[in-house]
């Protein structure tokens, strides 16, 4: 059965048509698919792979390469907890341990009402919010296991979080999308006022993001 719907299928078209090399379109249709099941299955990939006339093992090399691909099925928040250097002297450690009993998993697991990923990351670039954990990658700096198990309890209540910049906390399967479809809107919507302007179709050498063409693009 397919893993993309009609809709989804048309949104594919779109990511891929933001390319000169419909090969650029696959980091984002793997997103797609994600955002499509929650994780990446073989069947994701082998959609993908029909897509972009790619091999599955294609697919599967550069799936399994990004830790943002998810190959087990995953919660709708994904918490990621640096144990960096910087991190691990300030109470990163503590702050796992926390999780841990609080959501009655290890880290690299899932809670099995699939509320909650728990899993244990590299430096997330953030050194001086130190200890430093993201929620499906939004930031929360100077984090103590208190407060970490707050966060929990918050989105247990259904209560929208926002990260240090203000940014709204959105389930795993919305960034997935996200990621996916950046600048599709804004692609189409360009072309479209470029399209009003003096009634004409705008050359194409003129898109956005257009660049001359190279050996291996589509013809
Ligand atoms: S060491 Fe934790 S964000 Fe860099």
């Amino acid at each position: 059965m397919a893993v993309l719907n009609d809709e989804q299928r048309r949104e594919a078209e779109a990511i891929v048509a933001k390319y000169p090399n419909k090969r650029s379109a696959l980091l984002p249709l793997v997103f797609l698919v994600q955002s499509v099941q929650g994780h990446v299955t073989d069947e994701g990939m082998r959609e993908v792979a029909d897509i972009l006339g790619l091999t599955p093992a294609q697919v599967l090399g550069s799936t399994s390469f990004y830790t943002m691909f998810k190959r087990n099925p995953q919660g709708e928040y994904l918490i990621s907890v640096c144990r960096n250097i910087a991190c691990t002297h300030l109470g990163g450690r503590k702050i796992v341990s926390a999780l841990e009993e609080r959501l009655g998993v290890p880290a690299g697991s899932t809670t099995a009402d699939g509320k909650f990923s728990l899993e244990a990351a590299e430096c997330l670039a953030t050194c001086d919010g130190a200890p430093v954990l993201q929620i499906n990658y939004e930031d929360f700096y100077d984090v103590t296991p208190e407060s970490a198990i707050d966060l929990v309890d918050k989105l247990e209540r259904g209560e929208q979080l926002r990260s240090v910049r203000g940014e709204p906390v959105k389930t795993a399967r919305e960034i997935s999308h996200e990621t996916a479809t950046a600048g599709v809107r804004e692609l189409a919507t360009d072309m479209e006022s470029m399209r009003t302007i003096g009634g004409e179709t705008p050359r194409v050498d003129t898109a956005p993001g257009h660049r001359p063409p190279e050996k291996g693009d589509r013809g």
